[in-house]
């Protein structure tokens, strides 16, 4: 389908579109805007065919948002703190977490991340993908009781799930680790709330917003009650009807909403053997792109 002269293309499964014939460093700002309006509407986006310099790169994820820096200089792009190497490459003391759970990136925040985005580098043949679960289509799903009963709950994130001993010893490593922790990270340690039912800051499409690995309870009910309940909606998101997958290509890049989907890496061996190395570049960013400026702070 041609739209602002590129093209356009559904992903096979049950959401995500790809963009074909577009340089995306000189796209125009109504070629950027439909790029938007695509991955709103689709919640992960698939950008072919691109050779950009890490600024053009840059520039590109800074329309998306407000930059979300790596708080480890050691795993970013050298010179570039914005861009994350995510790669399997086996170096000594290498420890990123290695990101296997699901999830929506930066939901123990205050301002969770909006849109994350991989530039992909080198992909393995075998193996490699970002795997999604669809929290927007998971609510459509839902019967109109379950709608009701869910609207207003306020669910509590911390990071790492809220097990209290994984938070003392988060709190441990923030003292410790305090000149690599940026005072976001330090904010990310204290238990925040976040609607069950987020509606998205831009377009205001309701999403389930709990089956995280950060949630770990309910304002206002019973713990187990409300952990069971976060269980039961998790089950509910990873239907199958709901689950999508992407493999980011070298020249590729690939967005998702973090306010529409949650995601989980493939899980991929340590290598630095042709055929099984995996290096992609990463961009986060909070808040929303210039045009809903208007919008209460995402
Ligand atoms: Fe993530």
């Amino acid at each position: 389908m041609a739209n602002e002269s590129f093209n356009t293309t559904p992903l096979p499964g049950p959401f995500g579109v790809a963009v074909e014939g577009l340089d995306i460093a000189a796209a125009s700002p109504a070629q950027f805007n439909a790029l938007v309006d695509l991955l709103y509407e689709n919640h992960i986006l698939v950008i072919r065919g691109q050779d950009l310099s890490p600024p053009e790169y840059i520039a590109f994820g800074r329309k998306w948002g407000e930059l979300v820096p790596y708080f480890q200089k050691r795993w970013t792009l050298p010179d570039y703190p914005e861009v994350l190497l995510i790669t399997n490459e086996a170096v000594p003391g290498r420890a990123l977490p290695p990101a296997e759970n699901w999830h929506a990136d930066g939901t123990y925040l205050e301002r969770p991340h909006s849109v994350t985005m991989l530039y992909g580098r080198e992909a393995p043949d075998e193996g490699g993908e970002t795997w999604f679960a669809g929290t927007a289509q998971a609510y459509d799903g839902l019967d109109a009781e379950t709608r009701t009963a869910l609207e207003g709950l306020m669910v509590q994130h911390v990071k790492n799930g809220g097990d209290k001993l994984a938070l003392a010893e988060e709190h441990e490593r923030a003292l410790t680790l305090e000149s690599q922790t940026t005072e976001e990270e330090r904010k990310g340690l204290r238990p925040v709330v976040h609607p069950m039912v987020l509606r998205h800051p831009a377009t205001g499409r309701p999403a389930l917003y709990c089956s995280t690995t950060t949630a770990y309870g309910i304002e206002g009910m019973e713990e187990s009650e409300a952990v069971e309940l976060i269980l039961k909606i998790k089950r509910h998101v990873l239907q199958s009807q709901y689950r999508q997958s992407h493999k980011t290509l070298p020249g590729e890049i690939l967005l998702w909403d973090n306010f529409a989907v949650l995601h989980k890496a493939a899980p991929t061996p340590l290598s630095n053997a042709d055929g099984e190395r995996r290096l992609l570049h990463r961009i986060t960013v909070s808040g929303l792109p210039e045009r809903f400026a208007d919008r209460a702070a995402a």
